[in-house]
């Protein structure tokens, strides 16, 4: 079987053995970042790329992106920047998540920006940079309300006092995160900006320089809290356009950039109350057309929504019947035909415009969009397509690779 993909920077054909894929349109993941610069201007992007930028490929995501000009990115742990920094990109990157003292000379010598969540934290960081004869670049992380990492809002002096006396650190940004922007009631996402003022205030009280970066905005944020854009948002699920819950205000529009299809690999026609599947949860009254497709939760597809979810067969949605196996399940296609090969879409848009939305599978497996497109694992390939007329910037033949 023959796709076009982007290889090495160049669009090809080329073979792929599995009939299971994930494609990526990136002329949409472009518009999206696009559409988020614009709708926050002048506040700028943080593209967050987390968890395999959220199912999409970090490192394809982030080489393609950082030719789109996207000013900064943000992961979870230091591995994921190391991969970034390894497939060239020099970006600025920023680390979310909590760390090791062991895991500090790693953020410096990649130059990585580190967040320090608490006045023990930033102490270590300076001791390390101090030692390497280096400057470390610090995001100073608050708890307004989050309940996570970060000082808490109540103590937050604690850490700004402490800054004067670690010379080895550059305090670039100070950040928190929002808890419930993506909910109707934005109460208590307007709580936590109103201490992240106080939090912003008290820091030039003290005499500290502003940061060149304040941030508080996520997704939900960015769509319905303008007030918390400050300057940079780190959009994360809109950046793959999707939006973060049903309650968020749709006031920035974007598309998803990711499609999940495989093809019809068996048909056969079941005799009248004939089981399918473990545990013999489907049978049907009449002999029943039921074909086969080779994905299941071992591809990270949902057990879950076993006789309950939907595909597109030929750009038609038919049931899933029976549960879903680790490497397959059936549908039933009624009095329809389908033949091996046929196209099946599990999540996106068929070419008939018939689609199965990714919020219909998040309550098919009674779950959230972002755990569907995180949990697409390392066994489905994943394509790179343009779809649109902006073609991106190739440049040295490295833009993508396949992964
Ligand atoms: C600290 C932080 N900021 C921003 C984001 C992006 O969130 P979203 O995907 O809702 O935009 C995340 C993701 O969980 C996060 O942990």
């Amino acid at each position: 079987m023959h796709e076009t993909g982007i290889y090495d920077g160049a669009l090809v054909e080329r073979e792929i053995l599995r009939p299971t894929v994930a494609e990526i349109d990136l002329a949409q993941l472009a518009a999206n970042y696009r559409a988020i610069q614009q709708a926050v201007a002048p506040a700028r992007v943080m593209a967050t790329i987390k968890a395999n930028a959220y199912g999409h490929g970090l490192v394809p995501v982030g080489r393609y992106l950082a030719h789109q000009g996207v000013d900064y990115f943000a992961v979870a742990f230091v591995e994921e920047a190391q991969a970034l920094r390894a497939a060239g990109i020099k970006t600025p990157i920023l680390v979310f998540g909590g760390f090791l003292a062991e895991q500090i000379p790693q953020f410096l010598e990649h130059d990585l920006t580190i967040t320090a969540s608490s006045v023990e934290k930033l102490q270590q960081i300076d001791r390390v940079a101090a030692g390497l004869g280096r400057q470390a670049r610090i995001h100073l992380k608050f708890d307004t309300g989050m309940g996570r990492v970060g000082v808490q809002y109540a103590t937050a002096k604690t850490l700004l006092d402490a800054v004067a006396d670690c010379t080895h650190c550059e305090i670039e940004g100070i950040y928190s995160h929002l808890a419930t922007a993506d909910e109707a009631d934005l109460t208590h996402a307007r709580l936590q900006a109103a201490r992240f003022a106080d939090i912003l205030a008290y820091n030039q009280q003290c005499g500290n320089p502003t940061p060149r970066w304040r941030h508080l905005a996520n997704s939900a944020a960015i769509c319905q809290l303008p007030e918390t854009h400050y300057d940079i948002v780190r959009a994360g699920i809109l950046l793959y356009g999707v939006y973060p819950s049903p309650e968020v205000k749709r006031t920035v529009t974007v598309k998803p950039a990711l499609r999940w299809r495989s093809r019809v690999v068996y048909f056969k026609i079941q005799p009248a109350d004939h089981p399918v599947s473990y545990g013999s949860t489907w049978r049907h009254d009449q002999p029943a057309r039921i074909v086969t497709v080779p994905v299941g939760y071992g591809d990270g597809y949902f057990r879950a929504i076993s006789d309950r979810g939907k595909v597109l067969i030929n750009g038609r949605r038919y049931p899933i019947v029976g549960r879903v196996c680790m490497d397959q399940f059936m549908v039933h296609i009624g009095q329809d035909s389908a033949y091996n090969g046929d196209e099946v879409i599990l999540l996106g848009e068929s070419d008939t415009g018939e689609r199965i939305t990714i919020e219909e599978l998040s309550e098919w497996a009674g779950t959230i969009p972002y755990e569907i497109l995180t949990n697409i694992n390392g066994r489905v390939p994943r394509i790179y397509k343009e779809t649109s007329d902006n073609r991106p910037q190739t440049s040295e033949g490295d833009l993508l690779s396949e992964v």
